[in-house]
Parts: C-alpha cells; structure tokens; sequence
C-alpha cells in the first residue's frame, strides 16, 4: 500500500539549480535562433493564429467538478492561440506537437504570480499529446544540454533514454487542422483535494491533409473553416484517483482514462470570425501565456510546471524587452 496522498508534490532536491540552468540554457538559445528581426518564443514561435472564444462553463455540474472557476456556470471571453511547438519556423507538413493555449478573462479573484495578482486571466495550455517528453527538469535540461551539443552527446542522451525517444517518436505528427484535433495538458493541477489533467475534445474531425500542403496549410484551415462557422471543443477534466499510476512528478507517465475518463467541464466556442490580420498576428506573438496564470485553486502541480513558472516568465520577459514591447495581460476581445 503506497503511503502518496492524491496531488501530493516531491521536490527534489536540485530541481532550482536545474530550473535556473534551464532557463539560462533556452535564453542562450533563442538568442542564437533569433539574430535579427523579432525575438520569438523559444517553444511554439509558430502561430496558426490567435482567435476569439467563448469558454462556458456547464449548467449542473456535479459537486465532485464544482472546483475553483468550474463552481458557478458562467461564460467568459478567451483568446487562444494554436501553435506549432519546433522552435524553428518550418512548414506545417513537418512532423511536430501543435500547441493550443487558452486564456480566459474576467476571472475574478488573485492569481498565483505575485507581481500579476490583480490581473484577471486563467491559462489552460495544452499540446497535441497526451504525454510530455521527460519525467522531470533534471531529465529535460539533460535533453537540451543534449540537443544544442554534438553528435556523440545527442547518440549518448537519446540511446540512454528510450521513454523520451519513444514519447517523442508518439508525440511528432501530422495534422490536418488545428480546430480538428485534440489536445491535452500533461501536468496535472490542483482540484480540490486531488489533481486534474485538462482535454480539449473537437466535434469536427473530418478535415484531410491537403495532397500539395503549402507552408501554412495549418492556418488556412482555421482560416477556411472560421470563415464558414463555429468550431467547438469539450474542455475536460481526469481526475487523479490512484496516487502511484498517476503521479503527480513524472507528465511522462500518461494517466490511462480505463483509470479515470475525461469529464466535460466547459464548451470552447470559438466564434465565427477572420482572424488573420496583421494587427491580430502582432498581438499574439506579445501574448504571454503560463500555467501561472491561474488561481490558487487551479494550482500547477508538479516538478515540469514548477519549473515553467520561472522559465516562461524569464523568457517572455527576455523577449518583450528586447522587442520594445510592452507585456500584458488583456481584458477583453479588444485589441
Ligand atoms: C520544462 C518544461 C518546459 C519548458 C522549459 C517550456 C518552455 C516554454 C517556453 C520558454 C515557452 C514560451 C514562453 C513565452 O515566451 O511566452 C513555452 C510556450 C509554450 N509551452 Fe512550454 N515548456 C515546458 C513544458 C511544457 C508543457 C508540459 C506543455 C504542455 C501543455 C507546454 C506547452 C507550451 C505551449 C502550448 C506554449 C505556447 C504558449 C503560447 O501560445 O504562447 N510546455 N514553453
């Protein structure tokens, strides 16, 4: 009998010296990926575009899922923004994990951050896999470490390390359309007295890839699609209910849903709309989304989202300098 209790964190005991490498690391390299023109996001500089939805929290849930902003049904103005994650632009037909990061406004209430308590988003951010690539800080600053070095260090790192080569191989694909497909966050957070992981479900998922796919092909699907109507998602909620095969410190590990399914909490309205404006492209690349953005009862948990309050801060601090650009959070669909 494992003696873990449910959304139960273990720090380890280097994990702030590697958080710090970390970021030093990914500032060093988006400074050698960007030499001139914009400075970019190290993850997910690609963007298919950012685009107006309507998150609406169901009617009626039951008191297990009344958690935190999921407690009242309401509907609240979001931007989000789809992504390709490689940290160099390439054409969509490459294979690739697909960001979707959600961020709803008018969310009454402190935030975890100190320095943007007032502010008043809550960020989901998910990818198109449902396991992360490395168990914990230490295993992904090793990846990179690896990853910017020569050929031996990258055979070394990658032949000793067959979970990360095979989540990785699961997680690099194809997709036909943003709005098609699903989306998971990996990391768990904080929901009452266990954990969740959150999946964004899509009603639509009868696109094709094109046969000749342009560059944007990713893009233009949205573009094609939004012109026409709505697109739809069920956001959902699993809730951990086995502390040792879903663990709160290894996103690597996936929680199976015969353990515990997905739960809809919300409808993702993603309004009808033409997105693809310059103005529009300017504003999402200053956006900056972080699990961080949350209340407390959202709380990321876990060694990977411990170290991403500190690495997205640092570089979306690095980039909004360097750019001369004011950060942000917004209030509404205004732009
Ligand atoms: C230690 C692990 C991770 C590191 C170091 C990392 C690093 C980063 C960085 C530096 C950014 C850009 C921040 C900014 O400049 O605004 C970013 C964005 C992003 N990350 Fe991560 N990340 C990690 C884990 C994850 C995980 C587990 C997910 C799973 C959902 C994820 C999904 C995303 C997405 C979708 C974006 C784009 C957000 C946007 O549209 O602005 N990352 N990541």
């Amino acid at each position: 009998m494992s003696d873990k209790l449910l959304a139960q964190e273990f720090i380890p005991p280097n994990e702030a010296a590697d958080t710090r490498d970390l970021a030093a690391r990914l500032k060093a390299k988006i400074i050698r990926d960007n030499p001139t023109g914009i400075m970019r996001r190290d993850a997910h500089p690609k963007m298919h575009g950012v685009v107006k939805a309507e998150f609406i929290v169901e009617p009626d849930l039951p008191d297990d899922l009344r958690i935190g902003l999921f407690g009242e049904a309401k509907t609240y103005q979001t931007w989000i923004r789809f992504s390709n994650q490689d940290g160099t632009i390439q054409a969509d037909k490459a294979r690739d994990i697909r960001g979707m990061a959600i961020k709803l406004m008018g969310v009454p209430g402190d935030k975890l951050l100190p320095a943007e308590r007032n502010e008043q988003t809550q960020d989901f951010i998910l990818i198109s896999t449902n396991v992360f690539v490395t168990r914990d800080v230490a295993q992904f600053d090793a990846m990179l470490k690896a990853m910017t070095s020569g050929f031996w260090p990258k055979v070394i790192f990658f032949g000793t390390h067959w979970r990360v080569v095979w989540n990785l191989i699961k997680s690099l694909k194809k997709f036909a359309n943003p709005l098609q497909m699903r989306y998971w966050s990996t990391t768990p957070y904080l929901f009452g007295t266990t954990a969740v992981k959150y999946s964004a479900i899509p009603h639509q998922t009868d696109d094709i890839i094109p046969t000749n796919p342009g560059p944007d092909y990713l893009r233009d699907a949205m573009i094609a699609q939004l012109a026409k109507g709505e697109a739809l998602f069920d956001f959902c909620v699993q809730l951990q209910t086995n502390a040792e095969r879903m663990p709160i410190e290894d996103p690597g590990k996936e929680w199976q849903e015969s353990e515990s399914p997905f739960r809809k909490v919300a409808t993702i309205r993603i309004l009808q709309q033409s997105f693809d404006s310059e103005v529009q492209r300017t504003f999402g690349e200053n956006l900056s989304y972080t699990p961080w953005h949350s209340l407390p009862a959202h709380r990321p948990l876990g060694g990977i989202n411990r170290a991403r309050k500190i690495v997205y801060d640092a570089i979306s601090t690095f980039r909004h300098e360097y750019n001369h650009v004011p950060r942000r959070e917004p209030t509404d669909w205004s732009i």
